[in-house]
């Protein structure tokens, strides 16, 4: 039941955000410079969580429009209506709706979807990873300089020692290859599914990384914090990878220089 509403909601919210794109949409800022919120993002909440409502009225939402709408239940959904919105409002293809499901303060489950490149990844703990309902594996990469990495920078950028732009200027120095999508859920994703081969990020919100890091641990893949412990979505920073890599990202990312 949990299942079939998450899929439901993952997917309507999806389909949404397309219309959304095809037929325009106002734009507000919240805080800081180029930190926008669309229409499409209010609606694709709305929905969602009038979908999850309809099913499920006592569990706990968390969302990042509307905030966090507590309850008593040991079900916490974690939702991002549109993960990627500059790309959205660009109408750049690389953005998405993510929702995860925790039960009892565990990620069970879940879906996250791309209906630009129609692309639906789901997993359920223990169950493995899926994307448009074929098995997803993460890759075989064995040396960070031969890696595809992939990375972000939060809306407000406060400059730090070793902070985001040092460490991936790092990466761009020494040669390896490193990107930056715009969309933490889709980068999540994309370890998964073996594109890249590692992502790391300093300042995620939980409706960022909820459904993508349990999408990477259950595709093969290693997920923590900068502390090299078990991620959780309420960590800030996160380290996403096939495994074979981790260990030496951990240290390319903790170096001084
Ligand atoms: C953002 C994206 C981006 C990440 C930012 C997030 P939003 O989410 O995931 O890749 O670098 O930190 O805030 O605001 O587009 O949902
Ligand atoms: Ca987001
Ligand atoms: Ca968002």
């Amino acid at each position: 039941m949990i299942k079939s509403t998450l899929l439901k909601a993952t997917k309507a919210a999806g389909l949404l955000i397309k219309e959304y794109a095809e037929k325009g949409f106002s734009i507000n800022q919240k805080d800081g410079l180029n930190n926008p919120v669309t229409e499409a993002d209010l609606a694709s909440e709305d929905l969602i969580i009038s979908i999850i409502r309809a099913e499920f009225p006592d569990h706990y939402i968390l969302t990042e429009e509307a905030g966090n709408l507590p309850t008593d239940s040991n079900y916490k959904w974690i939702i991002d209506p549109i993960d990627g919105t500059v790309n959205f409002a660009h109408l750049i293809p690389l953005c998405c709706v993510s929702i995860g499901v925790e039960k009892d303060g565990e990620v069970i489950m879940g879906a996250i979807y791309n209906p630009f490149i129609d692309e639906f990844y789901f997993a359920e703990k223990g169950k493995g990873a899926f994307c448009n309902d074929k098995p997803i594996n993460v890759s075989s990469q064995k040396s960070v300089s031969l890696s595809c990495l992939v990375s972000g920078f939060p809306y407000t950028y406060v400059d730090e020692p070793n902070g985001a732009l040092e460490v991936f200027a790092r990466f761009v120095r020494a040669g390896v290859s490193v990107r930056r999508l715009g969309s933490a859920a889709m980068d999540l994703c994309w370890v998964a599914c073996g594109r890249f081969d590692g992502y790391f990020e300093q300042s995620l919100k939980p409706w960022d990384s909820a459904a993508g890091f349990l999408l990477v641990n259950e595709a093969g893949g290693k997920v923590t914090n900068f502390e090299g412990d078990t991620y959780s979505p309420y960590d800030k920073k996160i380290i996403a990878t096939n495994g074979t890599i981790h260990d030496e990202l951990f240290e390319w990312l903790h170096k001084t220089n």
